[in-house]
């Protein structure tokens, strides 16, 4: 009866009925079928490439994640509380262009020492969230754009990162955030 219900209640709303909806239900409908496409192809690549599903990945509460596969210059995403969680294995170059940086010149100034732990430089761990409309950021995939600063791009508005997560550029106001997490060996990280 609610199947039979709901397939009428949808054939009618394909029918246009109300001249003065439709173009605000269809912008509506495409940016939610944009939202999750990139969202999908986001948890497809943490399949493939991570590899190492976390033993607690049910849980709500943390997430572990085992660094060991990740090769210098990849990133994954892992899922934290229902958020992307990226991390990336940064090479020197990075880790120098991030520290290199002065905080000054930065719209929401921060040091790259602030936003990663003390002697695992080489790990960064952010919340993969753009910061000004919610869209998650490319950059994990080596074929990805990731902008001037060789961070990540959101392709939204054309918000870039650095390779640090901060804000370099479009209309994202603030950095992307460092979800809280430690590290419980040299290669495993609790994230939560
Ligand atoms: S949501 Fe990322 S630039 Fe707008």
């Amino acid at each position: 009866m609610a199947d039979t219900t709901a397939s009428t209640a949808d054939s009618h709303g394909g029918h246009h009925g109300h001249p003065a909806d439709p173009s605000k239900r269809d912008l509506l409908e495409l940016m939610a079928g944009a939202g999750a496409a990139i969202f999908g192809a986001g948890i497809a690549w943490s399949v493939v490439s991570s590899m190492n599903p976390a033993k607690d990945v049910l849980a709500l509460s943390s997430v572990e994640v085992d660094l060991a596969p990740i090769q210098e210059g990849q990133g994954i995403v892992v899922s934290w509380q229902g958020k992307p969680i990226f991390v990336r294995h940064r090479t020197k170059e990075e880790i120098k262009a991030a520290q290199d940086v002065k905080p000054s010149e930065l719209n929401d100034p921060a040091t790259d020492a602030s936003r990663v732990k003390a002697g695992h430089e080489k790990w960064l761990v952010l919340t993969g969230i753009c910061t000004h409309l919610g869209c998650i950021p490319l950059g994990n995939k080596p074929a990805d754009l990731r902008g001037e600063w060789g961070g990540y791009f959101c392709p939204c508005h054309g918000s870039q990162y650095d390779t640090s997560g901060r804000i370099r550029k479009g209309p994202a106001p603030t950095n992307l955030p460092v979800p809280p997490y430690a590290f419980e060996s040299d290669s495993k990280i609790k994230i939560g």
